[in-house]
């Protein structure tokens, strides 16, 4: 049976536009002056039990709506959503029952108890008998050894022991599906590992379903077969990851501090990356925040090693760095056709 069935489903927010000062406050009152902002918008999609998928777009693109909608935190506008063939909105408590949720800005772990009083808590809310309680905790220390910190505050935690707390947490209750909302933002790379290894061995354990947001296309790749990406409320894609992976794998952004830029730098450097490299080179060139200039390659035609050593040699480069595909660049690639 499918575990998650969403059809046609949307949600708008109604925002008062306001206006400035005590005068314009007063005004606000009576103004109905609203605008919409359409943040989900006629989604559909299936997902099966013991799937890890993978919901990425852009910021603003709709993903946390989507899980708050998911969650029952919020009332859909329109469309139909089930989760285990309830609406999560009219039956919160049941529903809480077979779901575990991180949002990795927030937590939900008492701030000034200790972790294990947090973990108590919520065993009782949960209902969770002694035994398997203590082989929940008992597995997760295994996995990555948090019990030196459940004596600890939450608040004292860091951001990256704190985020292992939450996803022990969400799991406590051994739920059907769980929803990480960024669970490796700000996080260095050793944690983001653990939280790897640990979700998939959740998932393969328990056979518990993912769902996951993320704007690291590190922890897509490590841990989801499909992914669905999601842009301005509507789905883009929704698929095996392997069709678009080349999308991400192929390019590589090299962020360039040139000396004494100006706007000729950058027209001599594109002409010259042209004359070096032939006209389908599929390198892009864009001038970013400051006086950085991101040059994007797409390796299957260019390798990142000539670009470098090319621009290297011929202008004088103050810093630089290699980064990965943003996720509005992939969104970009996928409307100028790349998955067609
Ligand atoms: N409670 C709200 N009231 C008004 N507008 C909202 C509310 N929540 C979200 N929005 C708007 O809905 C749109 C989608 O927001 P959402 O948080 O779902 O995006 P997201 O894909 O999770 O982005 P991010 O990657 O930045 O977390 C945005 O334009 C946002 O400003
Ligand atoms: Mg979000």
């Amino acid at each position: 049976m499918t575990l998650i069935h969403i059809q046609g489903l949307s949600k708008h927010f109604k925002i008062l536009n306001r206006h400035e000062g005590l005068k314009g406050a007063v005004r606000d009152l009576f103004s109905g002056d609203y605008r919409t902002v359409q943040a989900v918008d006629g989604i559909s999609l299936d997902i099966e039990p013991g799937e890890i998928v993978g919901y990425i777009g852009p910021n603003g693109a709709g993903k946390s709506t989507t899980i708050k909608m998911m969650t029952g935190i919020l009332k859909p506008s329109a469309g139909v959503l089930q989760v285990n063939g309830l609406v999560p909105y009219d039956n919160r408590i049941r529903q809480a029952m077979i779901m575990g949720v991180v949002f990795g800005q927030r937590t939900q772990l008492w701030w000034d108890l200790p972790v294990i009083e947090s973990f108590k808590i919520l065993k009782e809310i949960y209902k969770v008998d002694q035994k398997m309680f203590d082989e929940h905790l008992g597995m997760f220390h295994e996995l990555v050894g948090l019990k030196a910190l459940y004596s600890q505050q939450a608040r004292t935690l860091s951001l990256g022991q704190r985020m292992l707390c939450d996803i022990t947490a969400s799991f406590l209750h051994n739920p059907q599906v769980v929803f990480l909302d960024e669970p490796t933002i700000g996080l260095d790379v050793s944690i983001k590992a653990k939280i790897r290894s640990l979700i998939l061995e959740l998932n393969r354990t328990r056979n518990t379903t993912i769902i996951l947001t993320t704007h690291d296309l590190g922890d897509v790749e490590a841990l989801c077969r499909r992914i669905i990406i999601i842009d301005k409320g509507k789905i883009l894609y929704d698929g095996d990851i392997k069709k678009v992976n080349a999308l991400f794998g192929a390019y590589r952004t090299l962020k360039l501090q040139i000396k004494d830029y100006s706007e000729a730098t950058l027209a001599a450097l594109q002409d010259r990356l042209t004359g070096t490299f032939g006209a389908g080179h599929g390198i892009t060139i864009a001038q970013t925040e400051d006086c950085w200039t991101d040059v994007t390659i797409d390796q299957a035609r260019t390798p990142l090693a000539d670009v470098l050593a090319f621009i290297m040699t011929n202008f004088t480069v103050e810093d630089v760095r290699i980064v990965e595909i943003s996720m509005e660049n992939v969104v970009r690639k996928i409307y100028d056709g790349a998955l067609k």
